[in-house]
């Protein structure tokens, strides 16, 4: 996987030492409330999630996980997925953070890395990237307008979000559209 940098943050693969803080992140019940995740999230969650999750994803090229921490050794803070699309040159995007990494700009610093990684023709090449969310989750609408994903006021949008149809809110973001 590419790793990646930006001025506070070392984004790399999930590994082993981070499974307490996944455990942490994803029972967290912000994370619980707006992903899809498994519910309750136990520890065998975590450890499939480091162990078999994200190596599947870069294995198959579906899509990649990265974690974003403050220096090498330190635990994750939270994860960037950037997921294929069936549309071709299209790929969806996803994030979830510990609480106690939130509303200090993390995640949108590494959300800006990934985004211009997987934007970039040297990178991952994708010509447009989605931010799915649900209708309510705000923080997750202004995280990703912050780094330049423009979303859709039209009604109607919906997911299937834990087998049921909810209200949804659809960015877009293109390579010019991208903010540093
Ligand atoms: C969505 C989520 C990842 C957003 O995390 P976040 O901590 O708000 O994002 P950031 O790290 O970019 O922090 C931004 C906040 O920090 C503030 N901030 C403080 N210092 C900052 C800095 N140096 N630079 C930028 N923002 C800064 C911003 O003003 C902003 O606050 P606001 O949202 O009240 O306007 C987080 O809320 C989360 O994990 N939620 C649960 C999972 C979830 O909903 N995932 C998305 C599913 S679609």
């Amino acid at each position: 996987m590419h790793l990646l940098t930006t001025p506070r943050l070392v984004l790399d693969a999930p590994r082993e030492s981070d499974i307490p803080a996944v455990l942490v992140a994803c029972q967290d019940a912000e994370t619980q409330r707006w992903v899809p995740l498994p519910e309750p999230y136990t520890r065998e969650s975590a450890e499939f999630f480091v162990r078999s999750y994200c190596p599947h994803g870069l294995a198959s090229g579906q899509y990649s996980v990265w974690a974003f921490r403050e220096s090498a050794e330190d635990p994750l803070i939270g994860v960037i997925e950037v997921r294929r699309d069936e549309a071709p040159g299209s790929a969806s995007v996803g994030s979830w953070a510990a609480p106690g990494g939130r509303g200090r700009g993390l995640v949108r610093e590494a959300l800006a890395a990934v985004a211009e990684h997987a934007l970039d023709q040297g990178g991952l090449g994708f010509a447009q990237l989605r931010w799915d969310c649900l209708r309510g989750n705000d923080a997750s609408r202004r995280l990703a307008e912050s780094v330049g994903f423009v979303f859709d006021e039209a009604p109607g949008r919906t997911l299937w979000y834990r087998g049921e149809e909810r209200p949804a809110l659809i960015g877009v973001l293109r390579r010019d559209g991208l903010r540093g």
